[in-house]
């Protein structure tokens, strides 16, 4: 539907070449979102909500550079009505095509030049169907739930609730100022830097000051109690659960401060300035997600155990602070939360996380499981991504031993801070700081051959009699924590 428009762009010439951080744009997986030609850097998202009503009443302030001169350009926006749009604080003529809200300013843009793009819109959000899981009947985005709010966007939810360039390589910072009534809580993304009345209501800002990829944009409101404490390390950690939670639940959450400082002391430094967690009362939420620096758990998770919790954390490393430039390349994130949850789990009895690992990889084999790296939507969420990507790390750590195989994962995560990367530079990676380049065939035979390979060292391995069952790990479609409202196919 809006492929003319974009082909339009990209005839021009209106690509993202040549500029220092360029968004690459339209993913093939979800070719209906995101938009060529231009780079979002700064998202001031003014919210207004009713959790009453569902309504939000909204107001985007957009800073963002068009790399190539531009006369118009688009945003990915669905459902929502839009009431103005100023472009340089000048009235823009715009349209509604489909899911795209398309913008003429009254001037072209210039290239490189920084534009302050406002979008004022409102009404009541509806969530996206879910193009991963297609005839299941999920949703995406934000959700109005029994008088409070939520949002789970991954892969392509953003526009439910903001005009955004809604694909993974336009990364930018943001600001979310929420005002809700009086006895609400406003909780997004990052810090909560103030909190102030303003006419009988109270308004919440969150600054996020590190790239963030809009799937992993969150707003939640509900009446939140929250617990604030800090990580060993000092980091502050904020816990937020709804009216009622049991002090188990917090305290399973509250795991994640020890837990971020252990892991500062294999992958390196946490790469924000605070990290939260917020429960979700809705029972149709049968997953968690690791929205940046403030994760989303189901009430599902209850208590939310170390599992879901090590999982989720170590997706701000590996997801969110490094993340995967194409959707194809998944794995790299669900495969390290898939690691890191089960050597948490067994830091401390190798033998233990040895046996964990040739679980999964037992089952990777036993389901005759394909290439970690997917080529349809359909199959981001699926045990390719988690198991076998999983298995293809823990099969780079038995080629090239434990303190190699970390100051990989560490250069990877610290290197690539704040940006988006590709298998191919995993790959580079783990070749270089190896200093072995037996490593590529070995990645390269995880991540894109139909076969399964053999684990090094473990070839002996006698195979299983009998079934071989599913290891219990988080994520995915069917994972831990899917038995209420996932689709019926994982029984
Ligand atoms: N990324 C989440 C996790 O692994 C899982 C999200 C599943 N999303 C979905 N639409 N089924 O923690
Ligand atoms: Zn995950």
């Amino acid at each position: 539907m809006t492929s003319n428009f974009r082909h339009l762009l990209a005839a021009t010439g209106i690509a993202a070449a040549g500029t220092t951080s360029p968004a690459l744009a339209i993913d093939p997986f979800f070719p209906d979102f995101g938009n060529d030609g231009i780079n979002v850097l700064h998202y001031d998202i003014s919210l207004d909500v009713e959790p009453a009503a569902g309504t939000i009443s909204g107001k985007a302030a957009i800073t963002l550079r068009a790399p190539r001169t531009l006369d118009r350009f688009a945003l990915d926006l669905h459902a929502l009505p839009v009431s103005e749009v100023l472009v340089n604080g000048t009235a823009a003529d715009f349209s509604r095509k489909g899911d795209k809200l398309e913008i003429t300013p009254a001037k072209s843009l210039l290239s490189g030049e920084k534009v302050n793009v406002t979008v004022a819109y409102g009404g009541v959000p509806d969530p996206l169907a879910d193009p991963t899981a297609p005839g299941d009947n999920l949703f995406l985005g934000w959700f109005n739930h029994r008088k409070s709010a939520y949002v789970v966007s991954e892969p392509v939810g953003a526009s439910t609730f903001f005009p955004a360039n809604d694909e993974p390589t336009d990364k930018a910072t943001y600001r979310f100022k929420i005002t809700v009534p009086e006895g609400y809580t406003a909780v997004a993304n990052g810090t909560l830097v103030a909190q102030t009345p303003v006419d009988g209501k109270r308004r919440f800002i969150w600054s996020m000051t590190e790239p963030m990829t809009t799937w992993l944009a969150t707003v939640h409101v509900n009446k939140f109690t929250a617990d604030l404490r800090h990580a060993p390390d000092g980091t502050p950690i904020s816990l937020y659960v709804p009216e009622g939670t049991p002090q188990s639940h917090i305290d399973g959450l509250a795991k994640a401060g020890p837990m971020l400082t252990y892991f500062e002391t294999l992958i390196g430094r946490y790469p924000f300035r605070s990290y939260g967690s917020v429960i979700v009362k809705d029972p149709k939420l049968y997953y968690a997600l690791e929205t940046q620096a403030m994760s989303t758990f189901p009430e599902d998770a209850s208590p939310p155990d170390e599992a879901f919790v090590s999982h989720e954390l170590a997706h701000q490393w590996f997801g969110n602070s490094v993340s995967v430039a194409k959707w194809e390349d998944l794995w790299i994130a669900e495969g390290a939360a898939t690691f890191f949850e089960t050597w948490w789990q067994h830091r401390k009895d190798r033998a233990a996380f040895d046996q964990a690992m040739l679980d999964i990889y037992d089952y990777v084999v036993a389901q005759n499981l394909g290439p970690a790296v997917v080529d349809r939507p359909e199959d981001l969420f699926s045990d390719r991504t988690y198991y076998r990507g999983g298995a293809a790390l823990y099969a780079l750590q038995l080629q090239i031993g434990d303190s190699s195989f970390f100051n990989i994962m560490k250069h990877f995560a610290q290197d690539n801070r704040g940006r988006n990367v590709t298998s191919e530079d995993f790959i580079a990676t783990a070749v270089r700081f190896s200093g072995d380049g037996s490593v590529r065939t070995l990645l390269e035979s995880w991540l894109y051959d139909d076969a399964v390979p053999a684990l090094p060292g473990k070839a002996k391995r006698t195979a299983r009699t009998g079934p071989v069952p599913r290891p219990d790990i988080v994520g995915g479609r069917c994972g831990r924590g899917s038995h209420r409202g996932a689709p019926a196919a994982c029984g």
